[in-house]
């Protein structure tokens, strides 16, 4: 059987296109742990307002600045409703629903996710511009959606000191 030149150097190079893309994904997941944003954490909402972590929740300062939020979402309102977090320092959030699906959205920011009954949702942001920022529920959860809504405070300063919003400058 004739095979064109033409058709043989098309064939390699569908294959070759094939091979490149497998050992991009393996490249990235086993060399670089990169992984699908289908990170899975369940939990049961029946029990999330008597959890260890979600039954009170609120912010913890880690000793290198950075910080967790823990935060429940619930019809309608975020506890806790006044979040304050360093600056310029990672701010994880962990969010969950005891009770229907709500969104938690950060205004003028990337922080944007869904919070589904059942399942933890994270992620990870640091803050650039200290001052006050907006959280809404982005979902619509029932009657008060609309009113469903907290305040996000982030510090000035390093952020290592913690989440207070100091005056900035002062020598020392
Ligand atoms: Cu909660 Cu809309």
């Amino acid at each position: 059987m004739n095979v064109d030149l033409y058709e043989k150097i098309w064939m390699w190079a569908a294959l070759g296109i094939i091979v490149l893309f497998l050992a991009s994904i393996g490249v990235t997941t086993f060399g670089q742990a990169i992984e699908p944003p289908s990170r899975v954490e369940t939990i049961d909402p029946e029990t999330v307002r008597t959890d260890a972590e979600f039954g009170r929740p609120g912010v913890t300062i880690h000793n290198d600045g950075s910080a967790t939020v823990v935060v429940q979402a619930f019809t309608f309102a975020f506890l806790p409703n006044e979040i304050r977090v360093p600056h310029g320092r990672p701010v994880t959030f962990r969010i969950t629903s005891p009770d229907v699906i709500h969104g938690f959205q950060i205004v003028q920011t990337n922080g944007n996710v869904m919070v589904v009954p059942g399942y933890v949702s994270q992620f990870t942001t640091t803050f650039d511009r200290a001052g006050e920022y907006l959280i809404v529920c982005n979902e619509y959860c029932g009657l008060g959606h609309h009113i469903m809504s907290a305040r996000l405070i982030v510090g000035e300063g390093s952020g290592a000191s913690g989440a207070a919003a100091m005056p900035a400058g002062g020598a020392r």
